[in-house]
């Protein structure tokens, strides 16, 4: 029997390693329209985020393991928060694990209805497959999220942008503010 190295490693404190990892990264001039208002004050290559995967071809049984590292930007007050979608495939469900930092995952169902759960370290996130899920770093240091999900399981931003997440976060000193989203925007 062989006994082999693994082809890849994902210290709890760092990013996955291996050839098989790609990443993305979001820049500011990419998020704009996530926000309420644009803030003048940050360069449009500020890094947002940087998604680490490791993805499957999609087939039906294949997972992709992956890492997003938030940083802690906040845009005229509002919170870093992530894109956020539906997975086009409507069986599929995700796991969330927060290795470090602290914020809170949007959840929003089918109806529009619209939730948080808090993230701090070792909390795991079990998102149901017609949950729209997005990740928000309420911290001041970086928030980073481990996930698994199906091959599969694609990604629907536009029904994001066409019925968003009704709320929205931000920051004063230590204190949370959410607020309804206005109904024009
Ligand atoms: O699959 C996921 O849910 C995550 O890997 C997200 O894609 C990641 O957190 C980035 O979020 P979004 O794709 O909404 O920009
Ligand atoms: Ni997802």
């Amino acid at each position: 029997m062989k006994i082999i190295e693994p082809s890849l490693i994902h210290d709890w404190d760092k990013e996955p390693c291996g050839k098989e990892v790609t990443v993305s990264t979001k820049l500011y001039k990419d998020a704009k329209d996530f926000y309420e208002s644009v803030d003048e004050s940050l360069h449009d290559d500020t890094v947002m985020y940087e998604v680490y995967s490791v993805s499957s071809q999609s087939e039906p049984g294949k997972l992709n393991w992956g890492l997003t590292v938030m940083h802690p930007v906040k845009v005229n007050g509002e919170c870093n928060m992530t894109r956020g979608h539906f997975h086009e495939n409507m069986d599929c469900e995700e796991y969330y694990w927060c290795s470090k930092g602290t914020g809170l995952l949007m959840l929003m169902d089918e109806e529009g209805k619209c939730w948080c759960e808090k993230m701090y370290e070792g909390s795991l996130h079990h998102i149901r497959s017609d949950w729209a899920h997005r990740l928000i770093n309420t911290g001041d240091t970086y928030l980073k999220v481990v996930a698994c999900w199906p091959a599969d399981a694609g990604h629907d931003y536009a029904r994001i942008e066409h019925s968003g997440f009704t709320y929205r976060v931000y920051c004063e000193g230590k204190d949370i503010i959410v607020k309804e989203r206005r109904t024009n925007e």
